[in-house]
């Protein structure tokens, strides 16, 4: 998709839709305040939900290990685990924290200058090691711009986007972050989303068939959907299966 095809897509469609089988673009309007009401009650049953489903299983592995420790069981391999599993429970916990000021009805997001490069970094960063695991390459190319963004919601969207881009690559795959003027995008050539399914993706726990035995929640790209939408911010998701998947995110206040 290009340049282009974006300004047109931006200009002719409203909410969420499908543009073509194989693209969904979701562009924010300013909308109906009793369809934006319903919308925050029911995710905040959603969240709630989440929570629970979401926090359950790291903590129930905490406690089996710390079991195993207590008796003398592989201690140090063991409380590495852990580590893992509370590092996942801290993420968990900051992105509904984030999300429960988001539903606040005064919520003002926290707009600054952000070093959009900086900032994919550290997200990066956090991701070294599984990169390692799987043998992933990772080009992250002319992204050295100032934006206009909440940088703490900014990172929960990547951190989603980037997740999803290395979990569903193949071994060996290519994950390639960069940006096309006012555009970011986030491309991988992994296992792809069957188009029948493309249009239930953002939906709470929903988990397209291609990609049920790896681990995930179906909670990642209902988050970003629900943040973007907060902060106004329009975003496509183009996928064929099998060959990849791209992400595109509207860049605010772009200064190169
Ligand atoms: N980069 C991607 N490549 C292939 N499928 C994807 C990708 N990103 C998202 N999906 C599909 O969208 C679904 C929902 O994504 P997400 O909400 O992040 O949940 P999770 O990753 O926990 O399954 C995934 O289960 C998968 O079917
Ligand atoms: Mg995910």
């Amino acid at each position: 998709m290009s340049a282009t095809d974006w300004d047109e897509i931006v200009q002719e469609h409203r909410p969420i839709l499908l543009l073509k089988p194989d693209v969904l673009v979701f562009y924010p309007t300013a909308g109906d305040p009793s369809t934006e009401k319903q919308i925050l009650s029911d995710s905040k049953t959603f969240f709630v939900n989440a929570v629970a489903h979401e926090l359950f299983s790291p903590l129930s592995a905490v406690m089996g290990l710390l079991e195993l420790a207590k008796e003398g069981d592989r201690v140090q391999e063991n409380l590495l685990k852990m580590e893992r599993h509370l590092n996942r429970m801290q993420r968990i916990l900051e992105q509904l924290i984030l999300l429960s000021k988001i539903e606040q009805d005064n919520y003002q997001p926290f707009v600054r200058k952000v070093n959009l490069e900086q900032v994919l970094g550290d997200v990066v960063h956090e991701y070294e090691q599984r990169l390692a695991q799987k043998a992933i390459s990772l080009a992250l190319d002319k992204v050295n711009v100032m934006i206009k963004a909440d940088e703490e919601a900014l990172k929960i969207v990547l951190r989603n986007l980037i997740s999803n881009a290395l979990k569903y690559s193949k071994r060996a795959g290519h994950v390639e972050i960069k940006r096309t003027g006012d555009l970011l995008c986030i491309r991988d050539e992994g296992l792809g989303i069957p188009e029948q399914e493309l249009k239930n993706v953002t939906a709470r726990f929903y988990r397209a068939k291609n990609v049920r035995s790896i681990s995930g929640s179906g909670l990642g790209l209902a988050i970003v959907k629900h943040i973007l939408r907060r902060l106004n911010i329009t975003w496509a998701i183009h996928s064929q299966l099998n060959a990849g998947t791209t992400v595109y995110l509207e860049l605010v206040g772009v200064e190169e």
